[in-house]
């Protein structure tokens, strides 16, 4: 008797201090492309709650980002919300947001694996619809303009590290630095805002309701994904927000960094790092913030 009450009492202890993890996910349904689905669900994690899908750098993995933008051990803290680190496994672990399928909704590609990683998230933990989010860095902030595009009645806000827009890479061979088309990382694929919100609706034509809140960083120094695409993701997201360029906030969220507000600064912000190269650092406590998470 006394025995089993302290087992009892052990597991309680345990499961109260356990942390959560990455787990692989193999059945989450349509996985065109094979990609690998991870997931991190903290301990006693809330009912009903959001959820951030993570995506990592070319030559990354789910694994290696969830080390870099630390959304998953920052949840074992707050338990609000679960996060998704998918891994691509082809053109240098690069996303596609280069080929017609990539950028069509429900086309059969990347997006579409990673659309239903959401779903099925959100089908088996009860999430809250109104709190889904995505974030990336390099290659995958180049897929998180993508997914915003594609599926913006699914995501709430997303954040972006030194990417381009929705759209930059279309038709390009491939996505990685040795099979892309050298135009758009060079910063060359330059257009109008409206054409970019016409490149943006196209991935989902039809679409007339609103889309996600954006805040997207990147450094004046990149030499790999030039400074260039951070002024053409703005332009596209304007357009697409219905928010124009109000202000710039000096030395926010920190030294050498402009908060470059559009609007009230609710729906759209970009930071530009002074100096900073490929790939600004993930500012993932600013994210939550963004998110509503914080
Ligand atoms: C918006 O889209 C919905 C669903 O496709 C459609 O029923 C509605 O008529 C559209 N509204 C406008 C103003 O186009
Ligand atoms: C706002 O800041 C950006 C980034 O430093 C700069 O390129 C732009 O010229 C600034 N705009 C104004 C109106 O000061």
């Amino acid at each position: 008797m006394h025995f089993s009450t302290s087992i009892a009492s052990a597991l309680a202890v345990l499961s109260a201090t356990a942390n959560g993890a990455l787990v692989r996910v193999n059945d989450f349904g349509a996985n065109p492309s094979n990609l690998q689905m991870n997931i991190w669900v903290p301990a006693n994690v809330v009912a009903k709650p959001a959820i951030i899908l993570a995506l990592h750098t070319c030559g990354g993995t789910g694994e290696s980002y969830a080390q870099t933008a630390r959304f998953g051990t920052l949840s074992d803290t707050k338990r609000t919300w679960i996060t998704i680190y998918p891994s691509t496994k082809k053109d240098s672990n690069c996303w596609e947001v280069n080929t017609v399928k990539g950028l069509t909704r429900d086309g059969g590609g990347d997006s579409t694996g990673l659309a239903n990683m959401i779903k099925y998230t959100i089908q088996k933990y009860s999430a809250d619809t109104t709190k889904i989010f995505v974030t990336g860095a390099s290659s995958g902030c180049m897929m998180t303009n993508v997914m915003m595009a594609q599926y913006p009645d699914l995501f709430s806000a997303g954040t972006c590290y030194s990417g381009v827009a929705a759209g930059c890479l279309a038709g390009s061979p491939g996505a990685s630095p040795g099979s892309a088309d050298p135009t758009c990382a060079n910063g060359q694929r330059v257009k109008s805002s409206e054409e970019w919100v016409k490149t943006a609706k196209a991935m989902y034509p039809g679409y007339n309701g609103s889309y996600p809140r954006m805040a997207t960083w990147h450094g004046t120094g990149d030499t790999l994904v030039r400074y260039a695409n951070f002024q053409e993701q703005l332009k596209q997201w304007s357009g697409l927000l219905g928010v124009a360029f109000t202000k710039n906030t000096t030395n926010t969220p920190q030294s050498g960094y402009t908060q470059m507000v559009y609007g009230d600064g609710t729906k759209l912000v970009g930071y530009s790092a002074q100096g900073v190269g490929h790939i600004v650092p993930v500012h993932d406590n600013d994210d939550l913030k963004w998110f509503g998470l914080a």
